[in-house]
């Protein structure tokens, strides 16, 4: 696959290994519940990266010196319900401070089509950095969905990070926001006729919340 600049594909070993844990269907809830969040936290390292800072005074036992923290935009993360939600820890293990918006969908079984029922949002989205959680990015209708219900209210810096990304869903989300960053954990090969990432996970959020067996 041709890879446009804005997608980064985080190849780092081990996120790999903690991903196949994840793929491995004998893995129950607990330890599947606790390894995205794992993940969340190495793939918010790599996606914080850019984050600016500035100087300032700090007196060390042994001098007065200038140093770096982080400033410019607040942060917000947006997990998409429900296996979002097993992100959003992860994150805020990173960045305390930040604050949290919710967007619920449910794809249909038959259509795959994404369905809104839920949003609720931080106030002055457009002077936060806007961070979507999601692990699976399948068809990327979902994520196609939740931006652009972001951009409509008002976010204007929005990232993306998925664990497991399909081809079909990156070009999607792609061809629609060339210009937003979105952070892989894993490429996978295709999706099948049930729109299943291949070889995948299954569904991310029955695994992280127990729905069904595993
Ligand atoms: C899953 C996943 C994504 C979506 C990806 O959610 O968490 O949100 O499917 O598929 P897409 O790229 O084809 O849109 P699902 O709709 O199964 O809801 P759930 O998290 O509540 O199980
Ligand atoms: N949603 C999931 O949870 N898993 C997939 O493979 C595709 C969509």
């Amino acid at each position: 696959m041709d890879f446009k600049e804005n997608v980064i594909l985080l190849n780092h070993p081990l996120l790999q290994h903690k991903i196949t844990i994840l793929r491995d269907k004998s893995t129950g809830t607990n330890d599947f519940r606790r390894i995205v969040k794992e993940i969340a936290v190495l793939e918010g390292y790599e996606a914080l990266r850019h984050l600016k800072t500035e100087l300032v005074e700090v007196n060390t036992p042994i001098e007065k010196t200038m140093q770096p923290t982080i400033s410019g935009k607040k942060l917000c993360f947006v997990p998409i319900l429900r296996a979002g939600l097993g992100m959003v820890e992860g994150l805020l293990e990173l960045v305390p401070s930040a604050k949290v918006g919710h967007i619920g969908l449910y794809r249909d079984e038959v259509t795959h089509i994404p369905h809104e029922y839920y949003c609720k949002l931080p106030d002055n989205l457009d002077q936060r950095e806007v961070y979507v959680l999601d692990p699976m990015l399948a068809t990327g209708g979902s994520a196609v969905d939740a931006v652009a219900l972001l951009k409509k209210k008002g976010a204007k810096t929005i990232r993306f990070i998925c664990i497991i990304a399909a081809p079909e869903g990156i070009k999607r989300f792609i061809d629609e926001y060339p210009d937003i960053p979105l952070y892989v954990g894993a490429l996978d090969r295709c999706l099948n006729e049930n729109a299943y990432i291949c070889p995948g996970l299954g569904d991310a959020g029955d695994r992280i919340f127990g729905t069904v067996k595993n």
